[in-house]
């Protein structure tokens, strides 16, 4: 008896001590840490400008082809997809007042959609999951560009496999040109002083292909070890100007980075999502979380090097959990390396753009969002079930919350909206401007003011969802539709948006 008791205990003992070390080994696997790690050898890839061609009916027209390719990120081929190419794709770029087109080839084996994610347009245009291109066809969606220059992005939306599309490579910017910012005096020049930073992490198997596995202990999605930049790990961009203009894009599928530099210099913020700010905000961090844009301007001294770094993120989870959703990480992802003598640069302009406030008492609705688990008020995305009916030309706010213990963010198709308050405080500096997609730290409510201008259109709807593109797949996702006179809709299914029209 003595002995089996003796025996049981050494066996619970070996158990609990090894439970004990699987969970310290997890919780020490769970955190990257890449500063003052990386070799910057490579010079970072810029992504060409897209050839376009003016067409008899004056649309600036362009072509876009989602292939499979092989893709070096610095230790050998990779199978990827890109488009018109093995890995992201080229910049779209139109000016304000152009009608576009966009001829998009679908030569992969399945089906996908390419999204203009912080364009206004038509929702038929939208390219969300209710306009998907089979293999071998081509899709034309053709809108005006008509809002202020900014930083956009493309990338695929099909339903449920959004996440897999975009880590495999199919992403790329759009950016959107106006007189007003031409005007101003800002670094303006593609690939020399005014760059694309396209922000993903990877994470490779031991075949040195993409994983696409998730850490179980992960619930925000991959979460990657590897930093690239347009495609490039370990990039250097030689700088040739006193003033660089960054416009980063955060094109993860789950990271969210807090971007500042290894000196902890300060560089103004001039840009979001829609559109430059009102005056620059000087910091020394940006965070953006997935599909987030930030535009911002660092000065550098001849001769010297500048490492653009991710801090460990503020996400607002301060428990243990926070530890393998990214919280804890540091990555190292860009240096600067200025030539000896650099071109001089005027100083950013004080002003740089107008920005009407919307006014809340203007509002039509207000509509409340919470998100928690998969859901948005509990319930999946689904394709049939219409969670919002908005009256074309309204302004609304959306209150929405994070009702989740864990990191979700939000995204709204459509629209530019503003950040009015974030627990009933004007919004910080850096969601002053236009916005289409914002962190949400866990219980912070927000309330976004939008308005839904036009583009009526009772049978396409428009989508809004979490940027976690593994949560966004698993049904974070609700859709709304912009019609004429939403009193002739039966009101959205139950457990929809909870709505309450004012006056
Ligand atoms: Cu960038 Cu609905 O997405
Ligand atoms: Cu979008
Ligand atoms: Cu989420």
């Amino acid at each position: 008896m003595r002995l089996i008791f003796i025996v049981t205990l050494i066996v619970i003992g070996l158990l609990v001590g090894g439970a004990a070390a699987v969970a310290a080994w997890a919780w020490v696997q769970a955190s990257v840490d890449t500063a003052g790690e990386v070799e910057f050898t490579t010079p970072l890839a810029i992504p060409p400008l897209a050839d376009s061609h003016v067409d008899a009916v004056g649309r600036r027209v362009f072509d876009l082809t989602a292939t499979e390719g092989r893709h070096d990120f610095g230790a050998g081929p990779v199978d990827t997809w890109g488009f018109d190419g093995d890995y992201l794709g080229p910049t779209l770029r139109a000016r304000r007042g152009e009608e576009v087109a966009v001829n998009v080839h679908n030569e992969l084996d399945e089906v996908t959609t390419v999204h203009w994610h912080g364009m206004h347009l038509p929702a038929v245009m939208d390219g969300g999951p209710h306009q998907p291109i089979d293999p071998g066809q081509t899709w034309t969606p053709h809108w005006l560009v008509d809002q202020a220059a900014a930083t956009l992005w493309y990338h695929p939306h099909p339903h449920g496999e959004t996440e897999q599309h975009v880590y495999r490579g199919l992403a790329g910017m759009f950016i959107v040109d106006d007189d007003a910012t031409d005007a101003l005096d800002l670094p303006d020049e593609y690939g020399v002083d005014d760059i694309p930073v396209i922000v993903q992490d990877k994470r490779f198997d031991s075949d040195g292909q993409l994983s696409e596995r998730r850490s179980f202990l992960s619930d925000s999605g991959l979460l990657g070890d590897t930093v690239v930049v347009n495609g490039t790990a370990g990039p250097y961009l030689n700088v040739t100007t006193e003033l660089v203009r960054l416009r980063v894009l955060n094109g993860s599928t789950a990271r969210t980075y807090d971007l500042g530099f290894a000196d902890d210099r300060t560089f103004d913020l001039i840009g979001t999502d829609g559109g430059l700010l009102a005056e620059p905000h000087p910091t020394d961090r940006v965070m953006l979380s997935p599909g987030e844009r930030a535009e911002i301007v660092v000065r550098m001294r001849p001769g010297e090097r500048a490492v653009l770094r991710s801090y460990p993120p503020d996400l607002g989870i301060d428990h243990p959990g926070g530890r393998f959703v990214g919280r804890d990480d540091t990555l190292d992802v860009l240096e600067l390396r200025a030539a000896a003598d650099l071109e001089p640069r005027p100083d950013v302009p004080r002003r740089l753009a107008e920005i009407p406030r919307l006014d809340p008492t203007e509002a039509a609705t207000t509509r409340s969002f919470r998100l928690s688990g998969r859901n948005i008020n509990g319930e999946r995305m689904d394709m049939s079930r219409i969670d919002a009916v908005v009256e074309a030309g309204s302004v609304e706010i959306w209150e929405v919350r994070n009702a989740d213990g864990m990191p979700h963010n939000f995204h709204i198709h459509d629209v530019q909206f503003q950040v009015l308050t974030m627990d009933g405080a004007p919004p910080p500096p850096e969601l002053s401007g236009w916005k289409d997609t914002i962190y949400l730290p866990p219980n912070v409510q927000f309330e976004l003011i939008a308005r839904f201008s036009d583009f009526i259109d009772p049978d396409t709807p428009y989508m809004f969802h979490c940027h976690l593109l593994y949560h966004e797949d698993r049904g974070m996702m609700g859709q709304f539709i912009v019609v004429d006179d939403p009193g002739e809709r039966p009101d959205p299914v139950e457990g929809g948006s909870g709505r309450h029209n004012h006056g």
